[in-house]
């Protein structure tokens, strides 16, 4: 499944391919954590926990002022002109990624807003298989499904999608290297799947299947060593893109 051929080229800096999730409580437990990190991570998503601390743009500034680069992971759903004034806001801030989850009405009225903003469509949750897509009354395959949301994302100006390092190599394969795939769902073979993650691979096999960034949450910040374990992937993530 995994070929060196969907390796990313995109003049993308390394150790910017991995992106922590900091999903956590509070504006100083965010602050301690990036502190924590240093240099070993240089891209942070703010997802829904963040948004709920009310501290979320105090969050995104900040991080900007430490010269980090900042994904809202908000996965906007509403009526198209709700998503398209939600996203005009957000285009305002110092934020390169958002995401979108939802029809092609609101992805377009998010794309007409974008400005410099990267805007992602989310695809299928990487925490959903294909019992649960039979439950949401999708009688399809997650990959089915991830590759026609992928294929109208990008028809209506999306920069990109997110999906799971499972679907990354046939989406390169039938959609080309022309988009950003952004990978969550990545698990170290040694913890894999204790948690909530259904669809995942590891560090390697993201990349190799064709995926531009990845996003880690847990594994790092559960962790033992927090920063030797994001300096561990961005060993592993040097390796693949030097060579
Ligand atoms: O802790 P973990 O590594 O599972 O974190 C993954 C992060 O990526 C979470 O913040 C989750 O909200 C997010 N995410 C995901 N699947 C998607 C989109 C976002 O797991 N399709």
């Amino acid at each position: 499944m995994t070929t060196q051929g969907y390796l990313s080229t995109k003049p993308i800096p390394a150790r910017e391919r991995l992106i922590l999730a900091l999903d956590v409580a509070s504006l100083e437990e965010g602050k301690r954590w990036v502190d924590r990190l240093g240099d070993s991570v240089q891209f942070y998503k703010l997802g829904l926990q963040f948004l709920m601390t009310g501290q979320y743009f105090e969050m995104i500034d900040w991080l900007a002022s430490q010269g980090k680069k900042v994904f809202a992971d908000i996965k906007f759903f509403d009526v198209p002109e709700t998503v398209r004034l939600a996203v005009e806001q957000l285009q305002r801030r110092r934020v390169d990624f958002a995401t979108v989850h939802g029809n092609d009405a609101m992805l377009e009225a998010a794309v007409s807003a974008k400005g410099n903003l990267k805007i992602l469509a989310v695809t299928v949750l990487t925490s959903l298989d294909r019992g649960d897509l039979d439950d949401l009354g999708f009688q399809c395959d997650p990959e089915e499904l991830v590759l026609s949301r992928a294929r109208r994302a990008l028809k209506l100006g999306c920069d990109g999608v997110i999906s799971s390092g499972l679907e990354a190599a046939r989406l390169r394969g039938e959609l080309g290297a022309n988009f950003l795939v952004v990978s969550p769902g990545i698990r170290p073979v040694e913890n894999r799947p204790s948690d909530d993650q259904k669809r995942t691979v590891d560090v390697a096999d993201a990349f190799l299947g064709g995926a531009d960034y990845i996003v880690v949450g847990r594994p790092i910040r559960q962790a033992p060593d927090p920063r030797a374990k994001a300096e561990e992937m961005q060993a592993t993530i040097a390796g693949i893109f030097r060579g």
